[in-house]
């Protein structure tokens, strides 16, 4: 069979050419990496969960009206995507002090937020994706003012929606993070949740015992890192089947 036309490879996923204009397929890799990539490893079906749990996400969010890139997942490991235009930020929210605000404020890891605190990091692998302000955002150009109180109503709303479906199986959104995209329509530019949203993502820790379920244990040597997403694929009802 002939191989798409490769448009983007990043740490984990890989993107081709979709069947229609518009589209992308979006493939899920098994490599693992953290610290800008310092520390990489191959995790035996990673890519599968991510696949389908991004799934599971994307879809709940198109049905509550939050538009993402998603359209269909097309086999075990890919995903059909809208094309979008990828804003150049990371965009995190945080319910929980964990990670980088606790060792930048000094917060004792697990202690609760006042309220949800979302950041922009610039997204430059080369740079390391360093933290921005609105005021580098604006100065720059990369998103206007409607865009940034779009991203931030729409981080919220992601916020709402995780933290509610997590919470129903027993597991606390510490933090996550989106990457957001603007779709053309005509004159009409609409913006998307975009790239995917998985443990490799998000902070996850079980409520009742505070056991990490997410990225975390990779870059902390706490286990092993399938078994992890296993159990959270397992708790939401989507776990991998054969197609
Ligand atoms: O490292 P930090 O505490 O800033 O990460 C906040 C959240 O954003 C975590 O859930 C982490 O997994 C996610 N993140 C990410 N990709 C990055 C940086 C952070 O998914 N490049």
């Amino acid at each position: 069979m002939a191989r798409r036309k490769k448009i983007y490879e990043g740490k984990a996923k890989i993107l081709y050419e979709g069947p229609e204009p518009g589209t992308l397929v979006q493939y899920f890799k098994d490599d693992a990496t953290a610290f800008n990539a310092e520390k990489h490893d191959v995790v035996d079906g990673k890519g599968v969960l991510n696949n389908r749990l991004s799934e599971y996400f994307m879809t709940g969010l198109n049905n509550i009206g939050v538009p993402t890139h998603f359209l269909r997942r097309i086999n075990m490991r890919e995903q059909l995507i809208k094309s979008v235009e990828i804003i150049p930020l990371e965009i995190v929210v945080r319910n929980v002090a964990a990670g980088s605000i606790s060792k930048r404020l000094g917060l004792d890891e697990g202690s609760p937020l006042p309220r949800p605190i979302v950041e922009f990091y610039f997204k430059d692998d080369g740079l390391g994706d360093p933290m921005v302000s609105e005021e580098h955002i604006l100065a720059f150009g990369w998103a206007s003012q409607q865009d940034l109180d779009d991203i931030v109503a729409l981080a919220l709303r992601v916020n709402d929606f995780m933290s509610g479906i997590m919470m129903g199986v027993g597991i606390r959104l510490v933090d996550f993070k989106i990457e957001v995209g603007r779709i053309w329509e005509g004159d009409f530019m609409r913006l998307v949740v975009a790239d995917e949203i998985s443990p490799d993502s998000c902070r996850l820790w079980d409520v009742s015992t505070g056991q990490k379920l997410d990225k975390d244990v990779f870059r902390r040597d706490l286990g092993n890192l399938a078994d992890a997403y296993t159990e959270v694929a397992r708790r939401l009802g989507v776990l991998p089947r054969n197609t």
